[in-house]
């Protein structure tokens, strides 16, 4: 079998894949975040690296008999800390994806010429999500003129590479999170010296990028996990839940609903330049091929504003469903821009709103409105995708929120077009054990296909609505929005 870790967000999902790719059994431990100011957000890593060693020996003491062949690892992406290297202890909190510390150091980029340039290097806007203005605030703190990183006594790195370290003792990260740094040039699939220097971040502080098979060791540091066990691959989890459903094709563009949402297509010809609104990132490398890219669109807040309003009202995410499940349409809006907006506006000035609201029914309403937000802000992404690849025939779903079948089903109204919800929501986890099983030889690509085929056959809901309808709501969304960028914080 192979023990495959999803470190994510709001928790770390720990699954138990057997040889034909059935999974035998599931653990999470929850993780919590704290706000310490004014568009900051933190995790703690050892809180973090808890979760990933909790969840996994929760899964193995439940089952005790497994034969664990290798274990598998996707991660957030983006979220970044520094540790010592010379014994992995961490020297800052994890700064999240979610943390807008570096907005200022993206606007002052912005303003110049250097906006124009890091994009054509990275594939990424100048956006406060990605982790080189982070690494940058926390090497300001830490280490003002960059001795001690300049002489290899700090690492900086994403969490793929604070779990390796953890978990293999190597300072490795991989390729796909790498890309996610704004670090890495794309071309030539190695941190981009320019960048270093633009961002202040010297390349002795940096894991190494590896590929997405490795090789990354043995992960003799997880506990319950035999020695010598390999850790056979490393995914960033957008792209891990991209693998699975797709095993490596092109055509399957696929959402994944979690604290954040991630659209995401494979797109392999870069030739044509950035298409407007979308991102290029590295979605995997394979052994012996060259990284396969992939276009992207980022939603910051999805799950996120579910929580919040399940928490506005008291309750949960399962009650606010059902909530939000009896109600019609809504005629509130929420617009979640807890820290702006992203994909397709990226906005960060943009900021919360909610409006429309009546009397009738506020509970109800703002259920609704919620999960509206969350398939509002999909089915503008999907519109870009249509634009830069042509109309896909179906959007594959995954992550937490799609269990939700109130948003499932507005999803498919919104996008015109069926949603595939897979068979098991944590997708990321699955993916990595899929790259995982194929580099140990447990599958081939051909019988990886087939799966990727039959699970994400598992439920398709088809379109109810019209194009009036589809119109009438998307021109509600777009009013809101409006609002939401003219209160500019
Ligand atoms: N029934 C539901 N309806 C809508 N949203 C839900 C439901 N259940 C959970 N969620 C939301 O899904 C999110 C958790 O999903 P998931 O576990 O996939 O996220 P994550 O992996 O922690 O985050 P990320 O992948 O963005 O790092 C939470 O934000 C939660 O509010
Ligand atoms: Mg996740």
């Amino acid at each position: 079998m192979i023990l495959a870790l999803d470190q994510g967000t709001s928790s770390t999902k720990a699954l138990l894949v057997d040889a034909d790719g059935a999974v035998r059994g599931t653990a999470a431990r929850p993780l919590s975040q704290s706000h310490p100011g004014p568009g900051r957000v933190e995790q703690d890593p050892e809180e973090l690296w808890a979760s990933v060693a909790g969840a996994a020996a929760d899964l193995l003491a439940a089952h005790p008999g497994a034969d664990i062949a290798g274990v598998a690892l996707s991660t957030q992406r983006e979220s970044v800390l520094a540790w010592e290297a010379a014994t992995g202890e961490p020297l800052s909190p994890l700064l999240s994806w979610q943390d807008r510390r570096g907005a200022a150091h993206c606007a002052q980029l912005a303003a110049g010429d250097e906006a124009r340039k890091i994009t054509a290097r990275t594939g990424l806007p100048v956006d406060p999500m990605f982790s080189a203005t982070k690494a940058a605030a926390l090497l300001d703190e830490l280490d003002p003129g960059r001795r001690a990183c300049r002489s290899g006594r700090i690492r900086v790195g994403t969490v793929d590479a604070w779990l390796l370290r953890r978990v293999t003792g190597r300072d490795v990260t991989e390729l796909g999170n790498a890309s996610r740094t704004q670090l890495l040039d794309l071309g030539t699939g190695t941190y981009s010296p320019y960048l270093l220097d633009l961002f202040g971040v010297p390349r002795a502080a940096l894991p190494e990028p590896t590929a997405s098979t490795g090789p990354f060791g043995s992960a003799d540091g997880l506990p319950g996990v035999r020695a010598g066990t390999p850790l056979a691959a490393v995914l960033a989890d957008s792209h891990a839940a991209l693998f699975a459903h797709s095993a490596g094709r092109t055509g399957v563009v696929k959402a994944t609903y979690g604290s954040g949402s991630s659209v995401m297509a494979l797109a392999p010809d870069a030739a044509e330049g950035l298409p407007a609104g979308l991102a290029r990132t590295v979605a995997w490398q394979l052994p012996g091929e060259r990284p396969a890219l992939a276009l992207e669109a980022n939603i910051a807040a999805s799950g996120t504003a579910v929580r919040w309003a399940a928490q506005l009202l008291g309750t949960d995410e399962r009650t606010l469903a059902a909530l939000a499940e009896g109600a019609g349409d809504s005629a509130a809006v929420l617009v979640p821009a807890f820290e702006g907006l992203g994909a397709p506006y990226w906005d960060r000035q943009a900021v919360a709103v909610l409006t429309g609201f009546t009397q009738a029914a506020p509970r109800a309403g703002l259920a609704r409105a919620a999960i509206e937000s969350v398939a509002f802000q999909i089915a503008e992404t999907v519109a870009l995708f249509d634009r830069a690849l042509g109309p896909a025939p179906a959007l594959h779903a995954d992550g937490g929120a799609s269990a939700n079948t109130t948003l499932m089903q507005l999803q498919a109204d919104l996008c015109a077009r069926p949603v595939r919800v897979g068979a098991h929501p944590e997708s990321s986890a699955l993916g990595a054990a899929h790259l995982a099983g194929l580099n140990l030889g447990l599958w081939t690509a051909k019988e990886l296909r087939l799966r990727a085929d039959e699970a994400t056959a598992a439920t398709t809901v088809n379109p109810r609505r019209d194009a009036g309808w589809r119109r009438e709501r998307l021109t509600h969304w777009r009013d809101a929005v409006r609002r939401s960028r003219l209160a500019r914080t």
